[in-house]
């Protein structure tokens, strides 16, 4: 028997993992609730049609969650859909939903290879011009939602594989330089936020994950406001679990970085069997345990919590049952293994920041 977060309250339901979940007060604590005694923030993507159209949706989202990610409303496409007609309304939403529910907001994202307008990527710039058009892009947006977002995403996704940088129409047209001149810009527009490089696979040790701690190396060196690197976290149990991840944490740690878990999902070849969900709610505890033994890891966000709403399935053909709810917001046990993750007090108050 599964208990679901939308129609059974958690300490009522019947469930063998439920019982084994901590009570306070006679109501189960939300993982935001647990997250806070180990001075971290959970999160979760945020899918702005499901967070108008679907109240249980809406609910767990205030309900659990400490902080939020736009899943994909402040991404470029979205912001500036022709040049020069800015539309922030389901950004700015989601900012106000946050303030609303206590939470804090993930930014995401600034500079990417993917999702840009049409008029950007088939414009003829040069790269003088595409330079202004970053610039500007960069300032207007983070001027807009200053002093309401707390990490911004300011660079995402910039390497490939093997540890070179990606081609994109930033790095053909503006050379490497683009990285670091995206951070000066963002610190321009809002000095307290925080600014982050973000990827996924970095959470394997490899070239991958040497490369962006170089880069972040050398930015640190430079003195580029950069204050922390996301370890997106999409895994899928097919490929195995990566190891050593608090050691692979703690070397960008040693820069003076933060860290955190941005994009946490772990999918799996359908159909889904007690196996396989067992082996996805260990992926997610290695992902939070990880997070939880590294001193400066400042937050955990899920790529979505429920499987009604995950990308995976329409990209990975034949995958996905990744989050922590399936798609009738039943708990699954990789829900039971974070909300036991979080009450396990890995992290003492002297540990955190
Ligand atoms: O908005 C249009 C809509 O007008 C249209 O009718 C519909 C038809 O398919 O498409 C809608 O756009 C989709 C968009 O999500 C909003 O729903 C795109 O097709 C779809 O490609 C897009 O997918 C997003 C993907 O990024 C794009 O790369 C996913 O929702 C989003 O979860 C995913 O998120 C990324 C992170 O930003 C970066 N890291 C990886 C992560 C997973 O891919």
């Amino acid at each position: 028997m599964t208990s679901s977060l939308a129609l059974v309250p958690l300490a009522a339901a019947g469930s063998a993992a439920a019982a084994e979940a901590p009570a306070h007060g006679g109501k189960e604590r939300t993982l935001r609730q647990l997250a806070a005694d180990d001075r971290l923030r959970v999160g979760t993507a945020v899918d702005m049609s499901a967070l108008a159209d679907d109240t249980d949706y809406r609910r767990i989202t205030g309900e659990q969650f400490s902080t939020v990610t736009p899943e994909n409303v402040m991404k470029w496409e979205v912001i500036e859909p022709q040049r020069g007609v800015y539309d922030y309304a389901a950004a700015d939403q989601l900012v106000a939903f946050a303030a609303r529910h206590g939470q804090k907001v993930r930014g995401h994202t600034l500079v990417w290879h993917s999702q840009l307008p049409s008029w950007l990527t088939t414009g003829d710039f040069t790269a003088q011009e595409l330079r202004q058009i970053l610039h500007r892009h960069i300032t207007d947006t983070v001027r807009h939602f200053k002093g309401r977002i707390w990490q911004w995403d300011v660079v995402n996704e910039a390497f490939n594989d093997d540890g070179t940088l990606r081609d994109s129409i930033w790095l053909r047209k503006l050379g490497p330089g683009y990285i670091a001149d995206a951070f000066r810009w963002a610190h321009e527009a809002d000095p307290h936020a925080k600014l982050f490089y973000n990827d996924y696979n970095i959470e394997w040790s490899g070239p991958k994950s040497d490369a962006v701690l170089d880069l972040a190396g050398r930015l640190k060196a430079e003195g580029v406001p950069i204050d922390g690197v996301g370890f997106q976290g999409h895994l899928g149990i097919q490929y195995g679990l990566p190891g050593g991840l608090p050691e692979n944490f703690a070397r960008f740690e040693k820069l003076g970085l933060d860290t955190a878990v941005t994009e946490a999902d772990v999918r799996m070849v359908l159909p889904a069997d007690d196996e396989k969900l067992a082996t996805q709610a260990e992926g997610y505890r290695l992902l939070l345990d990880a997070c939880l033994r590294t001193r400066h890891c400042i937050s955990f966000t899920v790529w979505g919590f429920t499987d009604r709403y995950s990308w995976v399935p329409g990209v990975f053909e034949g995958e996905g049952a990744a989050n922590l709810l399936d798609e009738d917001y039943g708990v699954k046990p990789a829900f039971r293994a974070v909300q036991k993750a979080l009450s396990g007090h890995a992290r003492t108050k002297s540990a955190t920041r």
